[in-house]
């Protein structure tokens, strides 16, 4: 049963591992994503060679095609220019940072060796038993765009595998599909002057066991919109895996999607949103939301958004706890808004909050919530008195009208 397939995508959280002397104007080729597109001296990727563009236009004209490239278009009267590529994308780049950019690639086009081919290798190893891994297939994507142009396969020999002889004008990802479990890692590329990438990937045994899942903490993040007259709340969430395996969820193999833990939401909310992580990872329902990315050992925070517009009066919110939470801490901003917190002891702080100073806080905090405990939370706006104003003000409107009225009905 292990070893069924599973449809799971994990993403290797690495790349500390990539050896390469980056300088800050090779940091700059990365940051301002030239690298995607473009190399010095391997060919052409999605981009042409820049080690061509030194001699065939001018700096001023280099300059201007890191700047905006539609200006070039324009004087040119051709899009693209170079026949058979897209056009190049306005990036956004200041004049100095495109003038770093023109000695980087003056620079690199006098030091590389054109045509250079490169080496990805490295080592496959278990975390769980922390032991190298024989005879693993190490799947190599070529990626050109977000296609994958190719594929090569190796297998590991005592841990290590090794690809050759590979072209250096293209992007590469590498995948491991290892006990049940797809990994991968992110799309990388090789710098000019890089031929050597060293790649160590970590995998798990994996494990249904869901008693080395816990919650440790979780924070409640209240901020009140007076415009909109509605709070939003983060919600934050440290749960950690206390194994040396990966946690696949408990629920069976034979279906598609792994349900890792479930987090009850609170009722009549709206608006929610996964800030950190893409929303197709979780699974929503209006009770609850369950994560299913597969947890490595280790902590790992969830964090969801959502809204919910108060009443005039007083507006309760409430949810049911999924899991064992050693703390809860709820931050609200009580110089705007009132809150009550109903069925669970706490204690509450007033807070000073430095990156929020104009606003006062106040902290409760709850200990060892257990599953099954409820929570409710009451609040009141204090601009309320505000709106007792626009009512009794409406009263005497209609009080008015409906004595013009009165008086035009007995006239006739
Ligand atoms: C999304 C891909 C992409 C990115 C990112 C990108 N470029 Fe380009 N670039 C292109 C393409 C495609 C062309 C060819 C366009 C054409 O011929 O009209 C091009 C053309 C150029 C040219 C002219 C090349 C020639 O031979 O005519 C220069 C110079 C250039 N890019 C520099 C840069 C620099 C520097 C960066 C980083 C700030 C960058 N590009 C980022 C895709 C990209």
């Amino acid at each position: 049963m292990r070893n069924l397939f599973l449809l799971l995508l994990f993403l290797f959280p690495f790349f500390g591992n990539a050896k390469s002397e980056m300088s800050s104007l090779e940091s700059l080729f990365v940051e301002k994503r030239c690298v995607t597109c473009h190399v010095v001296g391997r060919g052409r990727f999605v981009g042409p060679d820049l080690y061509d563009v030194v001699g065939k236009y001018s700096d001023q004209e280099i300059l201007q095609w890191i700047q905006n490239p539609q200006a070039i278009y324009k004087e040119y009267s051709k899009i693209p220019i170079n026949d058979g590529y897209p056009p190049m994308p306005y990036l956004g780049i200041n004049e100095s940072d495109a003038k770093e950019l023109l000695v980087y690639i003056k620079k690199t086009k006098s030091i590389v060796n054109k045509g250079t081919k490169v080496r990805i290798y490295g080592s496959v190893k278990n975390f769980s038993i922390d032991k190298f891994i024989n005879a693993q297939e190490v799947q190599l994507e070529l990626v050109m765009a977000d296609k994958v142009k190719s594929i090569k396969k190796v297998l590991t020999k005592n841990g290590k595998f090794n690809f050759d002889k590979l072209i250096g004008n293209i992007a590469y990802r590498i995948k491991i599909f290892y006990d049940g479990i797809e990994y991968s890692t992110d799309k990388f590329y090789f710098l000019p002057r890089e031929n050597n990438k060293v790649v160590d990937l970590i995998v798990y045994d994996s494990t249904q066991n869901i008693a080395n899942i816990s919650v440790n903490s979780a924070h409640l993040i209240i901020n009140y919109e007076e415009d909109s007259s509605s709070i939003i709340i983060a919600e934050i969430i440290n749960v950690e895996n206390q194994s040396k395996s990966i946690f696949v969820g408990p629920n069976s193999f034979s279906e598609k999607v792994r349900k890792i833990n479930s987090y009850s939401l609170f009722s009549g909310i709206s608006n929610l949103g996964f800030p950190h992580r893409g929303e197709d990872t979780f699974i929503v329902s209006d009770t609850k939301v369950t994560d299913t990315l597969p947890m490595p050992p280790g902590n790992r925070r969830i964090v969801f958004t959502y809204g919910k517009e108060l009443n005039l009066f007083s507006t309760k919110i409430g949810k049911t706890f999924m899991n064992d939470i050693d703390s809860l801490t709820i931050i609200v901003p009580e110089s705007k808004l009132s809150l009550n917190v109903e069925g669970l002891e706490y204690t509450k702080k007033k807070t000073e909050i430095k990156e929020l100073a104009d606003e006062k806080y106040s902290t409760y905090s709850i200990v060892n919530i257990k599953k099954g405990d409820v929570i409710s939370l009451q609040f009141k706006k204090y601009d309320f008195l505000l709106d007792t104003k626009t009512i009794v003000g409406f009263i005497f409107i209609f009080f008015l009208v409906g004595i013009s009225l009165y008086r035009r009905y007995k006239k006739s």
